[in-house]
């Protein structure tokens, strides 16, 4: 694992009184990540992939590995009394010097888990790595149905930016826009700096 600035595992405690932990992702987490983000993708109305493309154990196995390697990314699991239900993955831009101000955020926490503070756990946890990491922006899409996962990004300081109008069909519900929600960290400001120096 590449070392952070942050002292793992930051606890929580959950609304029914059980522990939520949040930490980097291990390879043993792998059946417990991919059995969830199946389910999660069953469900079909909260997150773009498709049962088919969540893979198998091993390709989920890969996904860690690629975590754990790249710098200034960051897979982090929440468990639930010991028991992992949920994951939030952090990836800067993808064009270096001239979007790595800004992380995507990606999330989920299985049903059995949800309800219960383990979506807060995550993405307090994730806020303070983008914090640590010195990333300006956290920057997560989200389907404009998905009132769940809007009210807690909303929660914690994200704001609607903008919207792609009825980028998805959703089984049940139809066309639904991709709503972009946007958290300022109060890190860095070395944007203005990197525009005046030479590449
Ligand atoms: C969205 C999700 C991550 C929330 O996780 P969770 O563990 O249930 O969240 P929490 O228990 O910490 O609740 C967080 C907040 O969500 C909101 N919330 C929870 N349940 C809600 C409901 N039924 N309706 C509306 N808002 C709700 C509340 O604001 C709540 O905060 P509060 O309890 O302080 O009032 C989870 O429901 C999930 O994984 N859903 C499916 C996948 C998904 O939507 N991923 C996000 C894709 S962008």
């Amino acid at each position: 694992m590449i070392p952070d600035r942050i002292e793992w595992p930051l606890t929580y405690r959950a609304k029914d009184g059980r522990s939520i932990s949040v930490r980097h992702s291990a390879y043993g987490d792998a059946p417990a990540l991919h059995s969830g983000v199946l389910e999660v993708a069953q469900e079909g109305v909260y997150i773009g992939v498709e049962p088919e493309g969540v893979g198998d154990v091993v390709a989920v196995i890969e996904r860690v590995r690629t975590y754990l390697t790249t710098p200034r990314t960051a897979q982090l699991v929440g468990e639930l009394d010991d028991q992992v239900v949920g994951e939030v993955s952090m990836r800067p831009g993808r064009f270096g010097r001239k979007d790595r101000h800004w992380c995507s955020l990606g999330m989920w926490v299985a049903p059995a888990g949800r309800g219960v503070g383990v979506g807060s756990a995550l993405l307090d946890a994730a806020v303070k790595w983008a914090r640590s990491e010195g990333f300006e922006r956290v920057v997560a899409e989200v389907f404009g149905s998905n009132e769940r996962a809007i009210a807690l990004y909303e929660k914690f300081g994200f704001a609607p930016e903008g919207r792609q109008k009825r980028k998805f069909v959703l089984p049940g519900i139809g066309y639904v826009d991709n709503v972009l929600m946007a958290l300022e960290t109060g890190q860095g400001g070395s944007g203005a700096a990197d525009a005046q120096s030479p590449q």
